[in-house]
């Protein structure tokens, strides 16, 4: 089942309930990117916006952390109502730990990696993970292009995990639009995420289906 998860960063901040809102009607998870300036170089939202979101969110929120050190702060992004953590594979010394943690936790465990990591970077980490995500952009900013090479890099990933004999969804980040959403199911992908794709158009719904139907 391919699973649609807009990415707030590009939701109107004046509007919110709104598109939360629009999320819980048509959508399957909210996408919510947190950025320190330290692992990126760019800074976004925090605790006080994922609580706010949780309270009218009807799906699970799927939380996205570029930040160094996430151990520090899984805990409380699982208490804030996240049922999905996933962290950067550079961003801890131990990635093993934080994808236990979280699982302890009692949310779903996630590794993500930058397009300039190997997709075998993450071979020896897929049997502790419940999803793992590729990014199809650099971390940092939503509204890029899309990086063409995700396609293979999927490709790859899915043949892994089929030949580990797992049984873990792909989530692709970055630049995800109705027009590659096709081409990234056929590789394998199963999470799309969607910023800009989804809250820049004139009617975010319709992008939905048409990513879902791709
Ligand atoms: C980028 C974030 C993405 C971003 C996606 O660092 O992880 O989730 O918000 O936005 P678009 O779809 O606009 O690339
Ligand atoms: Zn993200």
């Amino acid at each position: 089942m391919i699973q649609i998860a807009p990415s707030m960063l590009a939701a109107d901040f004046l509007h919110l309930e709104r598109d939360v809102e629009m999320v819980n009607e048509n959508a399957d998870l909210f996408h919510l990117d947190i950025m320190d300036g330290v692992f990126v170089p760019n800074l976004s939202y925090g605790f006080p916006v994922v609580e706010a979101i949780a309270k009218m969110a009807r799906k699970p929120l799927d939380t996205h952390l570029m930040i160094v050190e996430p151990e520090k702060y899984v805990e409380r992004f699982v208490k804030a109502g996240s049922a999905m953590v996933s962290f950067h594979l550079d961003a801890t010394k131990d990635p093993d730990a934080v994808l236990a943690k979280i699982r302890e936790c009692g949310a779903k465990a996630g590794l993500v990696i930058n397009p300039d990591l190997p997709v075998e970077s993450l071979f020896p980490h897929l049997k502790n993970c419940d999803f793992v995500m590729l990014m199809s952009v650099f971390a940092g900013f939503g509204g890029q292009k899309f990086i063409e090479e995700t396609y293979s890099r999927v490709r790859t990933l899915k043949a892994e995990i089929e030949r580990q004999g797992l049984d873990i969804p792909i989530e692709v980040d970055g630049g995800v639009s109705a027009a590659n959403a096709g081409a990234l199911i056929d590789a394998g992908a199963e999470i799309l995420v969607a910023g800009s794709a989804v809250f820049r158009a004139e009617d975010p719904s319709e992008v939905i289906s048409a990513m879902r139907l791709a």
